[in-house]
């Protein structure tokens, strides 16, 4: 049947009624949102009964390589080199892929990197990228494939050419209660990532408190999903589930985590975001055929951060995308707060940190001003948390727990209180939790 005879309601009562979507059905409804042959109204009620009734891993490889025909699909095959990407499902504190995409350029592999805004509690990675002064993320296609061929990385927001049909139905999604399912979040990520040009892909999926998957039989069923449509499109795509019940790192904010991000390449990073980066920069290295198995390329990004070839390549991207590249030698040419306040164990404190929630920490952010609840919203990049305390950690009297940078004290008092509730002591160590619990390939 050829897809200009399809009207949009038999697609709907189809699914509605639990039915199982043909290629060509799929590819009206992802084209036709774009096209307005299928109505705003009659996307959303095809949107929920996928939500409710699910989607075949047939159908989501269909609806994801729909997506990702909807508009511009990137060309990098004339590149030399593998073209490897990372993408976090999202969390607080997570600045992983500041510091990892230098690193993998570093090590021989190029990184078309295009990534997102902080939503709600998350932060996002063009949000802190914009924290440098001068930082451009809207490049556009030529000026990325350029920079991506002579530096080795560039870091982009999305093209409005690129996925058309996923700013639409997000759009719809996040309005109409069917963002958290399955087939359409794996559709959504995987259509953008595939539209980017890449010959491979590995995904951070987080859980936990902080993450958007709460539970982690959720988180593995999305990786399952993401693997298998990245098979399905011929891309090898690896999937690591990472817990994300505290911040990564003790800094989460904008200036706070790009310091610890330029830190971190300079070697001094701290142990749960170094565990993380390696980890995930170790697999792409190792898809891009840059490394030979995990302790190879361990070794090799130990050489990248000590010789100082991976900050060299973050100085040169941002250089190169507009940004002040003397940010890795001088960070008071970020934004800095008015004031820093420091937050204290009580004077009856004692024992060990035994929850530092990464849920409440990322509205400390919010409270602050360095959130943002609508996409639309301003962030104020130079608001956050630094020197964060971890769970394991010994506290008495006075220990420090946080400090927040802030600009309005009202703003602050809010935040202060957000962190003071995240943070619960034990007398006894807690039993610590594995960071990175499991890898689907
Ligand atoms: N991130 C995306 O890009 N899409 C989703 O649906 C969820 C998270």
């Amino acid at each position: 049947m050829s897809a200009a005879s399809f009207f949009p309601q038999d697609i709907i009562i189809k699914k509605r009624d639990g039915g199982a979507l043909t290629k060509d059905e799929i590819e009206f409804f992802a084209h036709g949102v774009v096209s307005g042959k299928f109505a705003d109204y009659q996307a959303t009620a095809l949107l929920m009964a996928i939500f409710l009734r699910g989607m075949t891993p047939q159908e989501t490889a269909w609806l994801t390589d729909a997506m990702m025909r909807s508009g511009d699909v990137i060309d990098l095959r004339d590149l030399p080199g593998a073209k490897v990407d990372k993408h976090s499902t999202g969390g607080v504190g997570d600045k992983v892929s500041l510091i990892l995409a230098p690193l993998a350029a570093a090590c021989g592999v190029k990184v078309p990197m295009m990534s997102g805004r902080g939503l709600g509690h998350t932060g996002g990675t063009l949000d802190k990228l914009e924290a440098i002064p001068g930082f451009r993320v809207r490049l556009d296609v030529p000026e990325f494939r350029a920079i991506l061929q002579t530096v080795g990385l560039a870091m982009i927001g999305q093209t409005p050419q690129v996925v058309p049909a996923d700013r639409k139905l997000y759009a719809l999604r996040d309005v109409t209660g069917t963002v958290e399912c399955i087939p359409l979040i794996c559709a959504s990520i995987m259509s953008k990532k595939l539209a980017e040009g890449i010959d491979s892909l590995v995904l951070d999926v987080k859980f936990g408190r902080g993450a958007f998957m709460k539970k982690k039989e959720d988180a593995l069923a999305l990786a399952r999903a993401m693997v298998a449509v990245g098979q399905a499109g011929g891309k090898p795509v690896w999937a690591q589930l990472t817990a994300m019940n505290q911040p990564l790192g003790r800094c989460a904010g904008h200036t706070t985590e790009v310091i610890e991000s330029i830190e971190c390449l300079k070697g001094r990073g701290p142990a749960d975001l170094m565990e993380v980066t390696f980890s995930l920069t170790g697999h792409m290295l190792v898809l891009g055929g840059a490394a030979r198995d995990a302790t190879d390329a361990r070794r090799r990004m130990d050489a990248a951060i000590a010789d100082g070839s991976a900050l060299r390549k973050f100085r040169e991207m941002c250089a190169a995308q507009g940004g002040d590249p003397r940010v890795v030698e001088d960070y008071s040419i970020l934004p800095t707060a008015n004031r820093k306040l420091d937050v204290r164990a009580d004077a009856d404190a004692q024992g060990f940190v035994a929850e530092v929630d990464a849920l409440r920490c990322g509205h400390a952010i919010m409270a602050l001003g360095g959130g943002r609840a609508a996409v639309t919203d301003n962030v104020d990049h130079a608001v956050g948390l630094a020197d964060l305390i971890k769970i394991g950690e010994p506290v008495a009297p006075g220990t420090l727990l946080c400090t927040l940078h802030l600009n309005d004290e009202a703003k602050g008092a809010k935040a202060e209180a957000l962190v003071r509730d995240a943070i619960k002591f034990t007398p006894a160590p807690p039993r610590p939790e594995p960071l990175i619990q499991d890898l689907v390939r």
